[in-house]
């Protein structure tokens, strides 16, 4: 079967997620690296991109550029990635579908609930994929916590827990530091910090897992570094559509911590806990039983689990093949859609613009709770209450 063909904005050399995009897109031998417009700065991004492989007439200056060049061409590329800074997400994503193309987004999809609606609407009026790049619902064993939840194997779920907290912006010497004052300055990062680059992470984990939608909350957010304006510390309580109660803790002050993405479920029967910087292992507490450890790759997992599973037993997985899992899952969703058929539901499972929005919601709702002393509010997107 051919290649489908993939095209990238943002990402450029030296950026934090580009590399991961690259091997992610690659691994699986679905996509081939087609075009880009990978850098702020026309010639970097051109001369980048033929450097790492591009046919030169698909090198971009920009995205308007690559938007009307792969346009115009018969065999224009299949999926385009988006991994530009956040406030330029909403404009390239909306062009590219609007254009026909497929789309994943990084993560924040928008800025504004508004534009996060749009984006839904364009994508259902367009039947375009839209995907939302939270690449950490890509491990195997966090779909195997889902698999598990879904199959019962908790009982009703009671309560979530989940945390992305690291040290990485703790330094009150370095908070001036213009790569790092531009996150908490709301002009340029918009109404939330931390909780919209890293809890909107978790947030998602808790729902992708549990299969609930979070309905309601109420945050408590912090400026541990006094100068900032925004947060860089937020707990939240929140609620969610079947009834079971979620805490999520997110911080970018918490020295020692690194990545920090944990996510806890306890349900009747039983609780699960799941760790990203050790995510080969997943650890199931039976009630009255002993802790068992599962372990990826190991036999009698969920078909879900095994599809996202590439080494055996015993090797380490990382980020890198989660976030191929994400691109295996749009791979089998744009042949689907070429073929007229419908999608493998174990393929099903990449976030979507709905997911997207749902986090722009909860971002915006964080933000109020958080100037109004914690006061519980409402954090469904205005289209789905
Ligand atoms: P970065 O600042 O390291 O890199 C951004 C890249 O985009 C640079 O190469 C820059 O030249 C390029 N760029 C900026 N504006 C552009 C434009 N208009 N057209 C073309 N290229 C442009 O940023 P980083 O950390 O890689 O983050 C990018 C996005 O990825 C952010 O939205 C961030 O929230 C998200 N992200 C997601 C993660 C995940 O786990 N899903 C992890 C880290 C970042």
């Amino acid at each position: 079967m051919p290649r489908l063909k993939w095209g990238m904005i943002g990402g450029g050399e030296g950026s934090q997620i580009g590399p991961a995009h690259r091997l992610g897109s690659g691994l699986d031998g679905l996509f081939e690296f087609t075009a880009g417009a990978l850098d702020h700065r026309p010639d970097a991004g051109r001369e980048y991109g033929r450097r790492i492989g591009l046919p030169p007439d698909r090198a971009y200056g920009d995205w308007h550029e690559m938007l009307e060049g792969e346009s115009k061409r018969a065999d224009k590329v299949d999926l385009v990635t988006v991994a530009t800074p956040n406030a330029t997400h909403f404009e390239i994503t909306k062009g590219f579908l609007q254009a026909g193309f497929n789309v994943l987004c990084e993560k924040p999809m928008t800025m504004t609930v508004e534009e996060g609606e749009e984006i839904v609407r364009l994508a259902q009026e367009t039947g375009n994929i839209c995907a939302v790049n939270y690449g950490y619902s890509g491990y195997s064993l966090v779909r195997h916590m889902r698999a598990m939840v879904a199959r019962g194997d908790l009982g009703k779920i009671r309560l979530v827990k989940a945390e992305f907290a690291h040290g990485h912006h703790a330094d009150a010497a370095d908070a001036d530091n213009p790569r790092v004052r531009w996150r908490y300055d709301p002009k340029q990062a918009g109404v939330s910090a931390q909780f919209a680059d890293c809890g909107i992470h978790a947030l998602h984990m808790a729902s992708f897992v549990t299969g609930q939608e979070v309905e309601s909350l109420s945050a408590d957010c912090v400026s541990c570094i006094s100068s900032r304006e925004l947060e860089d510390d937020a707990m939240v309580n929140f609620r969610m559509s079947d009834g079971a109660v979620g805490r999520l803790w997110t911080s970018s002050i918490a020295i020692g911590r690194q990545h920090g993405l944990t996510l806890q479920v306890f349900g009747e029967k039983g609780g699960l806990r799941w760790t990203q910087e050790q995510p080969n292992q997943l650890y199931f507490m039976p009630l009255n039983e002993r802790l068992q450890v599962i372990e990826r790759g190991e036999a009698n997992l969920s078909p879900e689990a095994d599809r996202a599973t590439r080494v055996t037993i015993g090797h380490a997985e990382g980020m890198p093949l989660a976030f191929a899992n994400i691109y295996t899952d749009l791979a089998e969703a744009i042949r689907a859609r070429k073929e007229r058929r419908s999608v493998d539901p174990a393929a099903n499972l990449y976030p979507k613009a709905e997911d997207g929005l749902r986090s722009m919601a909860a971002v915006f709702a964080v933000a109020k709770s958080g100037k109004e002393e914690g006061v519980w509010v409402d954090a469904r997107p205005p289209m789905f209450r």
